[in-house]
């Protein structure tokens, strides 16, 4: 495999010089979500209008202190209504930023006021949660990190927000938003790749030098396949929830939109040389990271990496008395489904894709006013989510982790968003300890927007 500098699939861009990285800005109290030029092409491009948070894409880095109370204040200046959810914070119901389930979209000139503690250490994230197919596509997403109170031994971090675009020549967005054709075939996949709004990212380090990456998949419907090359690499957390061990990274780490990887890194190349984080897309790999090395930090390789300190999650699940529910995804291109429920009537699959839905779950397009399930406080669900589709999906649910299950019914990673390929099933399992009502969905925004989308209530 070949590593190459082509950093856009379809533009064609020329490789661009390699820059450092800018300064962190410091995290403003109010978020205003409006539209904002920036640069996401290479300078002979024009910029791009985005709809962002902060200055740039992705928006202003929220980092604060595990147990810590984050306070921003949303004031929307979009011209259309919002709401923001920090994806994968075990949070306040009424903080989770869901319109028409926890709060009312906060129109344009309008604020909201969220405030919530964060239990859990670990790389999160806030988004868009209204609209979101055009308002996380547009820009409007931001790194949430919540510190341990003692951090992993490393000479330095780096929160690396991947996401893709779909741009025009002329820099624009293209403003083909849920297309049928991406609700019902792949979603809105971009033709120009960016980590932290940029195609050219790279991080000049020193060579033997740990450093820790904070993945961030943000992109709306691009499932991520990474490699890593002149470094030795470890997974040390994924969705923000330490690994009991790091895990050698020996094959390509998939990612789908919505999750999150930790990795240490010791950079092992050459001085002179570069490391990689490689985007493998079909045989090539390009540098979405690139890490040139630029001197020496220590000449002898270090021992493994002790695992991150556990976050507390309660107490964990009573396998032998878990509630059982199933979720079953239906629908999309070259699909089964013969028709589906909504709006409380039985549609054909014609009726549904007049009205642009392409999916349902267990039967049902889009969201009712009855929950899923009702579940009680403290109840072990264990939950069978069955792919039936020709597509991939990544299912988030709102409010918990789960634990995923492997096909013997073993305890696997926990997560905030599992990735399901075409065809695949997977049990999941979690204590429902969390009280009010939760969203469930495809994090594919454009198959939540058209039926993958249910919720849960925890009483
Ligand atoms: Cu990342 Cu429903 O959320
Ligand atoms: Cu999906």
């Amino acid at each position: 495999m070949r590593v190459t500098r082509r950093l856009s699939m379809k533009l064609g861009l020329a490789a661009a010089a390699v820059r450092a990285l800018p300064a962190r800005a410091a995290t403003p109290e109010t978020l205003e979500p409006r539209p904002r030029r920036v640069r996401l092409l290479p300078s002979d491009y024009p910029e791009t209008e985005v709809w962002s948070y902060g200055e740039g894409v992705p928006g202003p880095e929220i980092r604060v202190a595990q147990g810590a109370r984050v306070r921003r204040k949303l004031v929307n200046g979009l011209p259309q209504p919002t709401a923001i959810h920090w994806h994968g914070i075990r949070i306040d119901n009424a903080m989770d930023g869901v319109p028409g389930l926890t709060q009312a979209a906060v129109a344009p000139g309008d604020s909201f006021d969220y405030d919530f503690l964060v239990p859990d250490a670990g790389t999160y994230w806030y988004h868009s949660h209204d609209r979101a197919f055009e308002q996380v596509a547009r820009g409007l997403h931001g790194p949430l990190i919540v510190e341990e109170a003692e951090g992993p031994d490393t000479d330095g971090e780096e929160v690396l927000v991947l996401d893709d675009w779909r741009l025009e020549q002329s820099g624009a967005i293209v403003g083909d938003f849920g297309s049928p054709r991406d609700l019902s075939h792949g979603g809105r996949i971009g033709n120009v790749v960016t980590t932290n709004g940029r195609t050219d990212l790279a991080r000049p380090v020193r060579r033997g030098e740990r450093l820790r990456l904070r993945l961030i998949n943000a992109a709306n419907a691009r499932i991520f396949k990474l490699a890593v090359r002149g470094m030795d690499a470890w997974v040390v957390a994924l969705d923000g929830m330490p690994l009991p061990a790091p895990r050698p990274v020996s094959e390509p780490m998939l990612m789908a939109p919505a999750q999150r990887i930790d990795l240490i890194v010791d950079i092992t190349a050459e001085e002179g040389g570069e490391a990689f984080l490689l985007h493998l897309d079909g045989s090539d790999g390009f540098a979405q990271v690139a890490f040139p090395v630029t001197g020496r930090a220590a000449s002898a390789r270090r021992s493994v990496p002790a695992p991150l300190s556990p976050n507390d999650m309660g107490k964990g699940p009573e396998m032998s008395a878990a509630t059982p529910l199933t979720l079953t995804m239906e629908g999309g291109a070259m699909g089964r489904m013969d028709g589906a429920v909504m709006d409380g009537r039985r549609m054909g699959v014609r009726d549904l894709a007049g009205a642009r839905a392409y999916w349902a779950f267990n039967g049902v397009a889009r969201m009712t006013d009855t929950p899923l399930a009702t579940l009680s406080r403290g109840e072990t669900v264990r939950l069978t989510l069955r792919n039936e589709t020709a597509w991939p999906h990544g299912i988030h649910l709102h409010g918990v982790h789960f634990r995923e299950l492997g096909a013997d019914g073993a305890p696997g990673d926990m997560r905030d968003t599992t990735l399901l390929a075409a065809g695949e099933a997977r049990d999941v399992v979690f204590v429902a300890d969390n009280p009010g009502d939760w969203l469930l969905h495809c994090h594919m925004l454009g198959y939540a927007a058209s039926g993958m989308q249910t919720w849960m209530r925890v009483a």
